[in-house]
């Protein structure tokens, strides 16, 4: 085995032949959502193609042990999930229902990858929210959630990488910056489910300022084709709370809202 991989390199190298592959592409990274998605369905973790040293597991935003947690520890009857790419940060997205359960679960992951190895799973971050978790009710959400229209943007209607950035800071900054809910180009069709509540049009009732604590520890995926940017954080404007908010912009609009927290 060793002989062999050594002898490959040593003939890659003579030859110039590629070693590896390093494109992070919508597919692989999608390919990889499945496999997280399947070992949820069924609570075991052998099907993914973990990194053998210095993988992370966090759960509401501390690492803990990957038997230990929702995903090494629970299969769970899913009712529906949706994924995100990001081929920049070489990073996924996957928003999870699981409502019929005795402990049902809404989650939202985000899957990172080795950029010189992007089948190689280096980090699984998950809000998982249950019963008691901020608004929850995983049947209301799930009929909010299948409601919506996530189909891949036409490129015209594709926002930029910048602006969906944008979109997710001004969101997470409206506790602390007064000016915030302004700079957000909301949609007037749009709609916001936070937890299992609904507001539409989603640009109403919106914080501007009065908290001192800034949203903290802020991880992105964003998808233009998708028109999303997923934000995980600690959500410390209001009290420390993990949290999820995934924003879709549609031609520049802000379209939908959706807001896990624990
Ligand atoms: C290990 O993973 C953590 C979290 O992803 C990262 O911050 C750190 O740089 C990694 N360490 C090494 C040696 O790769
Ligand atoms: C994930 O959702 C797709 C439809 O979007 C469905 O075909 C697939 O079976 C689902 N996967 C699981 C494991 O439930």
């Amino acid at each position: 085995m060793l002989a062999k991989t050594t002898l490959t390199a040593a003939l890659a190298l003579l030859g110039g032949l590629p070693v590896a592959s390093a494109d992070c592409t919508r597919d692989a990274l999608l390919a990889a959502a499945e496999t997280y998605i399947e070992a949820q369905r069924t609570g075991k973790t052998d099907g993914l193609h973990l990194a053998t040293s210095n993988f992370t597991y966090r759960e509401n935003n501390k690492v803990v042990d990957l038997g230990k947690g929702v995903l090494g520890s629970t299969a769970l009857t899913l009712d529906t999930n949706r994924s995100t790419a990001d081929t920049v940060a070489c990073a996924s997205y996957t928003m999870l229902i699981s409502s019929s359960g005795a402990k049902p679960y809404v989650l939202a992951t985000q899957l990172r990858h080795d950029t010189g190895d992007p089948s190689v799973i280096t980090m699984i971050d998950t809000i998982a929210a249950t019963t008691g978790s901020l608004f929850f009710n995983a049947k209301k959400t799930l009929g909010y959630i299948q409601a919506e229209k996530w189909t891949p943007l036409a490129t015209a209607d594709q926002p930029s990488r910048d602006l969906l950035k944008k979109v997710g800071d001004a969101y997470l900054d409206m506790w602390t910056d007064k000016n915030a809910a302004d700079t957000i180009p909301w949609g007037t069709d749009c709609e916001r489910v936070e937890g299992s509540s609904l507001t539409r049009p989603c640009g109403a009732s919106l914080p501007h300022g009065g908290s001192a604590q800034p949203n903290a520890m802020r991880r992105y995926v964003i998808d233009e084709v998708m028109g999303s940017v997923d934000v995980l954080c600690a959500f410390n404007s209001l009290g420390n709370m993990p949290d999820s908010h995934e924003i879709r912009v549609e031609a520049g609009k802000v379209k939908y809202v959706h807001t896990i927290t624990v």
